[in-house]
This record gives structure tokens, C-alpha cells and sequence, in this order.
């Protein structure tokens, strides 16, 4: 047996979908333990690409057991459009079960996080991805939220849907906004509700089998470290724990189970709504990484902001998660670069500084402090080993790794699959 968490140490976005997808190859069960439908995952193989949102990454892969645990936000109705885009694909076998715990979210969610968003002005508006997920999160924690068990009871789902529209209603009538029909949601959603009820489950007890029985277990991380609510650049965050720490928590399982924790980065950075971005710069040379890297939002749309590489970030999510190797990402899109920087620290207010400052207002004082590395002009998508790359960008990677004291365990040169290699292996 041996389990593996897949962490993003950025921003999100830092290809763990491709890397979760590669690792499920070798896993028996793939887990998502937070987060909903604000993320996304774009998988490539075959020549067919899929977005996930909320379904795992093993379901590509028939014979893994794929979960959603109780750390979850889910949209059913956002979860049946996953389901039937795949059965489109032609993925028609697959195992899926959800947490009877995990909480849902409803339309009064998006229209609350979008009403949040609205008033708050200008560089206050934390850019969420408007799916409902914060609203959801304030309801699990007010104790006011509908968990799964209580969405496929209809009955309970009634009685909590209609408690809680009655009073959400009274907030959007005293901001002009339009009143959410009770039945119109009910006669919607019950549909919705009968056709998950065959995959929920209590997914505590069911991991907890799996790993009695010496499977494999593979723990998708969504997001990334810095969007978490704890130990991100808050409030500039998501509104739940992409950390490792918070597997155990969020699928009901011992923090002793986790053996490999895989920080994924990509070889620069990238960052979709507002806050703190130390290494953000907007010229030719970032325009290009967005075009090249197709830096755009999976959920949104949205450009993303791009910047280079920060090892500040990376021990910060090397320290909150315990990584236990790295994984590096998109490293083609920075070929024909002529010189790459490296952020190793911060200057703050004229100190060099190894840390992120939970203050905004220190954060945003905060200047990159770089190193320069020479570019290379190689193609390098074809690479199968380390020693095939370019000794520059070899150097590259070296540097990473020095400076984040982290074995490179994988790295990547294109969206394939085969684009993927593999320096340390990660199950025992
Ligand atoms: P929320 O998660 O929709 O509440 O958005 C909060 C912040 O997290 C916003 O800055 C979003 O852009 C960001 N965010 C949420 N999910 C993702 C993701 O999967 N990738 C990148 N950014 C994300
Ligand atoms: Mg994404």
C-alpha cells in the first residue's frame, strides 16, 4: 500500500490534473478532498481533452475508484453536466462514489457570491470564480448547509431548501435582487438528486477499507497552496484547505496514512483573480507564456496573470504540506526565453526577507529578489530523459530543485501524457 497527495504550490492551475491523471495509471482509488466546480482540470490524451471540474482524474481509468470526499462543495447539476459530457467522450465505465457529507451548493450560492463581489469595490473584490463556493463554505460553517445525505432525502432536502431560500430571499429583496423560486429549484434539483443517489455513500468507511486492503490511494489536490484558506494571501483565497494537512480532515482518514505529498509548480507562475503576486510582470515576454502556455482560465476564461518562478512561494508550500518531492510543469513553454529569472527572496523595506508576510500591506511591499539564468532555444518536447534537455534548461531545473531543497520527481515538456517524465517513482 502507498498513498500520494498531489498539492499545487502556487496559484492552482499548476497542471496537477495531468500529474493526478498520470499517477492514476498506478492508483486503485483517486480522491478529491475540497474544493467544487472553481476548479479545473484539463486532461489531453488521445487526441480527446476533457475539463473536469469536480469529478477526480482516475476516472479516466476503469478500474479505479473515484471519490469525492466529505471536504467537498458539490452542484449536482454541475456534476450531471461532467457526467453526460464524459458518457459523450465515450467514458461510459467508470467508479464513482460521493461523500454523504460533503455539503451542496445551490443557485442561492452563486447569487450570493456574486452579490459579495459586488459590493465590495475595486482592489477588494477577491475575483472569485462566481460558482458559489465561498457562500457555501459560510453556510457548512454557520451550520446552515445541506450535506449530501440530506440532497438525496427528499424530504430533508425540501425542508432545509426551503428554510434556507426564505431567508436568503429576505437578503436579495433588500438588495434588489430577484427572489429564488422554492419549487422552481426543488422540481430542478430533484432530478439532480435521484440520479447521484446510486453513488453516495460514506466514503470515510470506504477509503478506509481500500487502505486495509493495501490499495494504492491518490489524493487530487485542487487549487493551490497559496489560495488556501489558512495559509494563502488571504483574503485573497479560496474558501477551503488545498494543503495536504487537509486530506485526513476532508476524507475522514489518519494523518498517518499519507506516505508522498508531490508539490506540482510550473516552471513560471500564474494567477487568476486579485491579490499579492510578488514576480507578476505584463511585457512581451509573459505575453508570450500566456499564448504559448494557453494561459488561460479552465473555469473562467479569464487571462491569467503571469510571472516567473518563486522559490519564496515554494518553500512557503514546501513548509505548510510537508512536500516530499517536486514536480515541474509546462517547462516547454519557456523555450526561445533568451534570459529566465528565479525569484530566491524578498526585499521588504530594504530587509531580505525568506518568508510571505501574513499582512497584505507588508505583502504588497514586497519585491522579488532574482537570479538570472540563461534560456535555451532547443526544442524540448520530445525529451524522454533528463540528460536528453538542453544543459540550460537541465540547469534550470537544478536550480529549482537547490533552492527549494526538493528531488524532482517528474517533469513536463507538453499537454500529452507521454510528455511526462519520471525521475523518482512515488508508490512503493
Ligand atoms: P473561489 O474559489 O471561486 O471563491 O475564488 C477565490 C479565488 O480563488 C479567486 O482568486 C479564484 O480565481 C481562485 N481560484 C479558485 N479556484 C481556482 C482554480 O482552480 N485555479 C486557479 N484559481 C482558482
Ligand atoms: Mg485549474
Amino acid at each position: 500500500m502507498s498513498s500520494v497527495v498531489v498539492v499545487g504550490t502556487q496559484w492552482g492551475d499548476e497542471g496537477k490534473g495531468k500529474i493526478t491523471d498520470f499517477l492514476a495509471e498506478k492508483a486503485d482509488v483517486v480522491v478529491r478532498f475540497q474544493g467544487g466546480n472553481n476548479a479545473g482540470h484539463t486532461i489531453v490524451f488521445d487526441n480527446k481533452k476533457f475539463a473536469l471540474h469536480l469529478i477526480p482524474s482516475g476516472i479516466f481509468r476503469k478500474d479505479a475508484i473515484n471519490i469525492l470526499g466529505n471536504g467537498m462543495v458539490i452542484n449536482p447539476k454541475a456534476l450531471i453536466e461532467e457526467l453526460d459530457m464524459l458518457k459523450k467522450g465515450g467514458i461510459n465505465e467508470f467508479n464513482l462514489a460521493i461523500s454523504d457529507r460533503a455539503h451542496v451548493v445551490l443557485p442561492y450560492h452563486s447569487t450570493l457570491d456574486q452579490l459579495f463581489e459586488d459590493l465590495k469595490e475595486g482592489d477588494k473584490k477577491v475575483g472569485t470564480t462566481n460558482k458559489g463556493i465561498g457562500p457555501a463554505y459560510t453556510d457548512k460553517a454557520a451550520r446552515i448547509g445541506i450535506r449530501v445525505c440530506d440532497f438525496v432525502d427528499l424530504e430533508v432536502f425540501k425542508d432545509k431548501l426551503t428554510d434556507n431560500l426564505n431567508y436568503y430571499n429576505k437578503i436579495f429583496k433588500l438588495f434588489g435582487k430577484q427572489s429564488i423560486d422554492i419549487d422552481k429549484v426543488y422540481s430542478e434539483y430533484k432530478d439532480y438528486s435521484l440520479r447521484i443517489r446510486e453513488y453516495v455513500t460514506d466514503t470515510s468507511i470506504l477509503l478506509n477499507d481500500q487502505f486495509d486492503n493495501n490499495k494504492n490511494v491518490l489524493f487530487e489536490g485542487a487549487q493551490g497552496s497559496l489560495l488556501c484558506l489558512d495559509h494563502g494571501t488571504y483574503p485573497y483565497v479560496t474558501s477551503s484547505s488545498p494543503t495536504a494537512s487537509s486530506v485526513p480532515l476532508n476524507t475522514g482518514i489518519s494523518p498517518k496514512l499519507i506516505d508522498e505529498i508531490l508539490g506540482v509548480t510550473k516552471a513560471y507562475s500564474t494567477r487568476v483573480g486579485s491579490g499579492y503576486f510578488a514576480t507578476e510582470v505584463e511585457n512581451g515576454v509573459t505575453k508570450r507564456i500566456r499564448e504559448v502556455g494557453n494561459e488561460f482560465g479552465t473555469t473562467t476564461g479569464r487571462p491569467r496573470r503571469i510571472g516567473w518562478i518563486d522559490t519564496v512561494v515554494l518553500r512557503h508550500s514546501k513548509r505548510i504540506s510537508g512536500l516530499t518531492a517536486l514536480s515541474v510543469m509546462l517547462l516547454d513553454v519557456l523555450t526561445g526565453i533568451e534570459t529566465l529569472k528565479i525569484c530566491t527572496s524578498y526585499e521588504l523595506d530594504g530587509n531580505i526577507i525568506d518568508y510571505i508576510p501574513a499582512s497584505i500591506k507588508e505583502v504588497n511591499r514586497c519585491k522579488p529578489v532574482y537570479i538570472e539564468l540563461p534560456g535555451w532555444k532547443e526544442d524540448i518536447t520530445k525529451t524522454a530523459n533528463f540528460s536528453d534537455l538542453p544543459l540550460n534548461a537541465q540547469g534550470y531545473l537544478n536550480k529549482i530543485t537547490e533552492l527549494t531543497g526538493l528531488d524532482l520527481a517528474i517533469f513536463s515538456v507538453g499537454p500529452d501524457r507521454t510528455q511526462t517524465i519520471v525521475l523518482k517513482e512515488l508508490y512503493k
